[in-house]
C-alpha cells in the first residue's frame, strides 16, 4: 500500500555544511555551502568523481564527521546535542546507519557473520540474544540471504556476500534512514544488480529512506528517484532522476553521462526497466 507508513518518520537537515581538513584558510574545502534535506521517504543518489567529497559529505550527515561549517540536525534538533547523551545516540544510531563500502575492516575476523548482524540489535535495541537472533533471521529473510551462510567468519565468503551481510548489519535495527556509500562500487556488475535490487526492494517495502552514494551514475540513476551531482566539493546539479538523466544541465554530468550511455543495451534494458 504505497502511501502508508510503516516506521517512524525521519529527517535529517543539513544546512551550509563545509568540511576542510585544512587549517581554517589554507587549502580547498572537502565541502563547500551544501545544503540538503534527506527523509524516510527519500531515495536519493549523490554522484560524483572520486575525491569530490561525497563520503565527507554524508559521513556529516550521519554523525561521524564534525563539520567546519554549517549544521547537521536530525528531526529538527540540531545533531552535537543529540549525540552527546546516551539516550540520543541510541535513538539516532537506531535510526540513521551509515554502510560504507570496505567490509574487510568493518568485520571482526573473530566473529561469524550472524554474531557481527546480530550485535547492534542487543547494544541499540536492548534485545536479548534470543529477540536479536529472531531479528536477525527476520532481516535475512527480508534480503533473501541464506541463513547458513551467516555461521561463516567474515573472510570465509566472497566480498559480495560480505557486503550484503554489512547491509543486514545495518538494516537489523530496522533504521528510517539508510546511507550506502560506495556498497557496490568495488564488485561484478552482475552482483551489484543483485545487490541495487536487494536494497531497493528493501526501502520500498520498509518505507526506508537511501541515500546511495556512488562515482557511478548508471548504478545511482537505477536506485535513486533524485540526484544530486557533485563536483570538487559542491553540488553542480539536482533534480529528479529522469531530469538530470535525459536533460543535464552542467557540462560535468553530461561527462558522468557518458558512461551510462557505454552501457550495453542489455544493460540500459535492466536499468530502464527497474525505474
Ligand atoms: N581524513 C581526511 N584527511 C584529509 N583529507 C581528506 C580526508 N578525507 C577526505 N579528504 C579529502 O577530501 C576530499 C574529498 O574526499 P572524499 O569525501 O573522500 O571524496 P569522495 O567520497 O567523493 O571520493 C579529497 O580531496 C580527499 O583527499
Ligand atoms: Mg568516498
Amino acid at each position: 500500500m504505497s502511501g502508508t507508513v510503516r516506521g517512524a518518520y525521519a529527517e535529517i537537515d543539513a544546512r551550509h555544511l563545509g568540511k576542510s581538513f585544512h587549517r581554517r584558510g589554507s587549502g580547498k574545502a572537502a565541502v563547500n555551502d551544501i545544503s540538503m534535506k534527506v527523509t524516510s521517504a527519500s531515495a536519493i543518489g549523490i554522484v560524483g568523481e572520486s575525491g569530490s567529497g561525497k563520503s565527507t559529505l554524508v559521513r556529516m550527515m550521519c554523525g561521524l564527521l564534525e563539520p567546519t561549517d554549517g549544521s547537521v540536525a536530525y528531526n529538527g534538533a540540531a545533531l552535537p546535542g543529540v549525540l552527546s547523551t546516551r539516550g540520543g545516540r541510541r535513538e539516532f544510531r537506531s535510526r540513521i546507519q551509515y554502510v560504507a563500502q570496505d567490509t574487510t575492516s568493518s568485520f571482526d575476523p573473530r566473529r561469524t557473520l550472524r554474531d557481527a548482524v546480530r550485535l547492534p540489535a542487543q547494544r541499540l535495541l536492548g534485545m536479548d540474544a534470543t529477540a536479536a537472533n529472531a531479528r536477525v533471521d527476520e532481516t535475512l529473510a527480508s534480503l533473501e540471504l541464506d541463513p547458513s551462510m551467516a555461521d561463516r567468519y567474515p573472510t570465509e565468503v566472497s566480498g559480495g556476500q560480505r557486503q550484503r551481510f554489512s547491509i543486514a548489519r545495518a538494516l537489523v535495527v530496522k533504521p528510517r534512514i539508510l546511507l550506502c556509500d560506495e556498497v557496490v562500487s568495488a564488485l561484478d556488475v552482475s552482483v551489484q544488480g543483485a545487490i541495487l535490487n536487494m536494497l531497493k526492494s528493501y526501502c520500498a517495502a520498509e518505507d526506508c529512506g537511501l541515500v546511495f552514494v556512488s562515482h557511478g551514475l548508471p548504478a545511482t540513476a537505477f536506485i535513486a528517484d533524485d540526484i544530486v551531482v557533485m563536483r570538487s566539493g559542491v553540488i553542480v546539479e539536482q533534480g529528479t532522476t529522469d531530469d538530470v538523466v535525459e536533460r543535464p544541465q552542467d557540462p560535468y554530468t553530461e561527462q558522468l553521462l557518458e558512461a551510462y550511455r557505454g552501457l550495453d543495451e542489455v544493460e540500459q534494458l535492466a536499468v530502464a526497466a527497474a525505474r
